[in-house]
């Protein structure tokens, strides 16, 4: 069921590459709920993804862009102003992708070269989309941005590897961006911490479905799905949540307040 929450309000959305993806499941929420915008990815999704299917059923414009590359955000940045006829309202960054967690790489034998790449692409770009909305002047007053993370940032998932410190730069940018451009603009930054999903950079983690199956046992609610995170992206893109900002939303069934659950305790009983 709409709402029409979005009624009205125009902005980008980063990172849907097929179906299975957070930013794909968003789309067709905030266009269900009358919300405009672009949809941009990096160069080399756009021939690996399915981007061109989720543009025609949206009626959105695809606007390639590196999230690392300066040049590219501030053409995308331009464009959608151009294109959707007015500022923007709300700004969605999935993005993920870590060359050491892809090449299997051990935490104890990381190549840092590929770490920076982590951090760039991962965390730094976060920064950067919102530097360049900043300088275009692309942001409405009361306007939100909302980034995808892990509660590996603040917790140790081995495998998790290198992104677990990308994931903590993002959302310590959201915070010192979230001040500044609160008192610029009134915009917020928020960031949401969702549950383990089955998409192609959750799956990129080796035994994630031992991880999923973990978090699911360990949530009382179980695992958040891509809908239910759409859904809260809808609503943070909303003016019902005008007054949060700075923050790091648990969105994961209440996995990150559990201890131990009846389930793990059954299923590790002797
Ligand atoms: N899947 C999970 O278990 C899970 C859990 C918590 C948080 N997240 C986060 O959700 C976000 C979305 O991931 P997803 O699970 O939907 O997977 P996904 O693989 O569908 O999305 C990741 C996206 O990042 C894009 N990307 C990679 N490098 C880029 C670059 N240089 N410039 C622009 N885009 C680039 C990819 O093309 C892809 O579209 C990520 O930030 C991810 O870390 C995922």
């Amino acid at each position: 069921m709409a709402y029409n929450l979005l009624k009205g309000k125009r902005g980008i959305i980063f990172g849907a590459l097929d179906e299975n993806s957070i930013a794909w499941k968003t789309a067709l929420k905030v266009k269900e709920e009358g919300g405009l915008f672009t949809l941009t990815n990096a160069p080399i999704a756009m021939r690996m993804g399915k981007i061109k299917e989720l543009a025609a059923a949206c009626q959105a414009e695809i606007i390639p862009a590196d999230a690392t590359s300066e040049e590219d955000l501030q053409t995308l940045f331009t464009r959608s102003v151009e294109i959707l006829g007015g500022k923007l309202d709300f700004v969605l960054h999935s993005i993920g992708m870590s060359p050491n967690v892809r090449k299997d790489k051990p935490y104890g034998d990381l190549n840092y070269e590929w770490f920076l790449k982590t951090l760039d692409i991962s965390g730094i770009s976060f920064h950067k989309v919102m530097q360049t909305a900043e300088k275009t002047d692309a942001m409405n007053e009361w306007g939100s941005v909302v980034a995808l993370t892990y509660i590996a940032a603040q917790r140790t998932f081995p495998d998790y590897s290198d992104m677990a410190q990308a994931k903590a730069v993002l959302e310590s940018i959201a915070r010192s961006y979230g001040y500044r451009f609160a008192k610029l603009k009134k915009v917020r930054v928020n960031t949401i911490s969702q549950s383990p999903t089955m998409t192609t950079a959750g799956s990129g983690i080796s035994g994630f479905d031992v991880f999923f199956d973990y978090a699911k046992m360990m949530s009382p609610l179980g695992n958040a799905s891509a809908e239910d995170c759409a859904n809260y992206i809808v609503l943070m893109f909303s003016d019902l949540s005008r007054m949060v900002t700075m923050q790091n939303l648990m969105h994961d069934g209440g996995f990150s307040s559990t201890g131990i659950t009846e389930d793990l305790i059954k299923r590790l009983t002797k």
